[in-house]
């Protein structure tokens, strides 16, 4: 029996060519694996109205970690008409099934490392090394949400919040509510893991980036919860920045900043921001990290204007199976792994579309493995 057993969930677009990328590179490092496909995706949700179905959860429940590709969500409307006409009308609701994997599994902390890789010309600058934090089960993203408004959650907000006057006028059919729901436990354990990171690497800050002086509640409570687990971190310094002017301060000087920290929607969009600083969603891969499992991805989606035609940047993909193999403990093959990968990168002899090259994706995969 192989050492470890890993899912790999390619999903949708090209989701499926990076997958194949990742397990050219793994066959070639000869870690000592089996690797059981899991269906997840769109395709999944017209054919049988269940993106995640029931046979993908149980079989990454019998799996050490899961490395996934990346799924097509589309808007309420486009979804149900997309399904199979048997399945219109029945009342299925498309939820996006790598969401749902996070809070299933209860996979709360989304690690996305942004560092230039040298010599990449896409780099916005050569000495950037961010790594965000940001919280992957709660908040925005947290599902708790109404449209049209239901009367007693109307008439409950109206009682507790002076803030509900001003949608007195509003039609309940014409009012849509997501709800943003921090606990101080989702706060403490995203924080935590942030503070442990930058000790564990060395980082002499951790950056809480949120909105208190707005969003009072949710993002105070955030911010409260930091201060305090700061004192316990002799050494590390607690920057506070709010998340709009973190966008403008991630453009200015992003080489000042090492660990960042956020809840689910802010550290989505901050993360993006931060890829792109060096080179884009084809250099950003993350990891999807509880307790005792993980899944690891890249940070892009299924990119369908590229899909099928073998264009994609593997390395947000190759990176993301370097994550798996710290999270393994298999640390000569994560050097390997991030050494190969730096070197083709650097040298820029393979590049693809988005480098401004015609190599393929699985062109970068096997450059990557050969200097393996
Ligand atoms: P996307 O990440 O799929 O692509 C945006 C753009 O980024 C692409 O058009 C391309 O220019 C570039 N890009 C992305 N990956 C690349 C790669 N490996 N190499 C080179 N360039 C790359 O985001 P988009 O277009 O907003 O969404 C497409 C679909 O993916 C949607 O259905 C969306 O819901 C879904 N999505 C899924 C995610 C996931 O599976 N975790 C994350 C983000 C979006
Ligand atoms: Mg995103």
């Amino acid at each position: 029996m192989a050492k470890y057993r890993i899912a790999m969930m390619p999903g949708d677009g090209i989701g499926q060519e990076v997958m194949e990328a990742a397990r050219l590179v793994l066959d070639r490092i000869g870690l000592d694996a089996e690797y059981p496909a899991g269906e997840i995706g769109w395709e999944l949700w017209r054919s049988e109205g269940n993106p995640l179905p029931e046979r993908t959860i149980e079989l990454l429940q019998t799996c050490r970690c899961a490395l996934f590709g990346a799924i097509t969500s589309l808007p309420k409307e486009e979804a149900q008409a997309q399904l199979r006409p048997e399945l219109r009308g029945k009342g299925l609701v498309y939820r996006s099934p790598i969401v749902r994997l996070r809070q299933e599994f209860d996979l709360y902390a989304n690690l996305r490392p942004c560092r230039s890789i040298p010599g990449n010309p896409l780099n916005y600058r050569e000495d950037i090394d961010l790594v965000i934090f940001r919280e992957n089960t709660e908040g925005l993203y947290a599902g708790v949400e109404f449209h049209p408004l239901p009367e007693d959650v109307r008439s409950a907000l109206a009682e507790h919040s002076p803030g509900m006057a001003a949608f007195a006028e509003d039609d309940s059919a014409d009012i849509a509510l997501s709800c943003r729901v921090f606990t101080r436990r989702g706060c403490r354990r995203i924080l935590r893991r942030a503070f442990d990171h930058a000790e564990a690497g060395g980082y002499p800050t951790v950056t809480v980036v949120e909105k208190p002086n707005v969003i009072r509640e949710t993002s105070g409570l955030m911010v409260r919860e930091a201060r305090e687990i700061a004192s316990e971190y002799k050494g590390i310094e607690l920057w506070e920045a709010n998340v709009d002017a973190m966008a403008m301060w991630l453009v200015k000087k992003p080489q000042e900043y090492g660990v960042l920290v956020s809840s689910n929607m802010f550290g989505d969009i901050i993360s993006d921001l931060a890829a792109q600083l060096v080179g884009g969603l084809g250099f950003a891969p993350s990891g999807n990290i509880g307790d005792a499992f993980a899944i690891f991805e890249p940070t892009h989606g299924s990119a369908p204007k590229y899909a099928g035609q073998y264009m994609a940047n593997p390395t947000a993909m190759l990176l993301a199976v370097r994550l798996m193999l710290d999270w393994l403990g298999e640390d000569e093959a994560a050097g390997a792994l991030g050494q190969a990968i730096n070197a083709v990168i650097g040298e820029s002899k393979v590049r693809t579309h988005d480098m401004g090259g015609s190599s393929t994706t699985l062109e970068m995969a096997r450059a990557v493995a050969d200097r393996i």
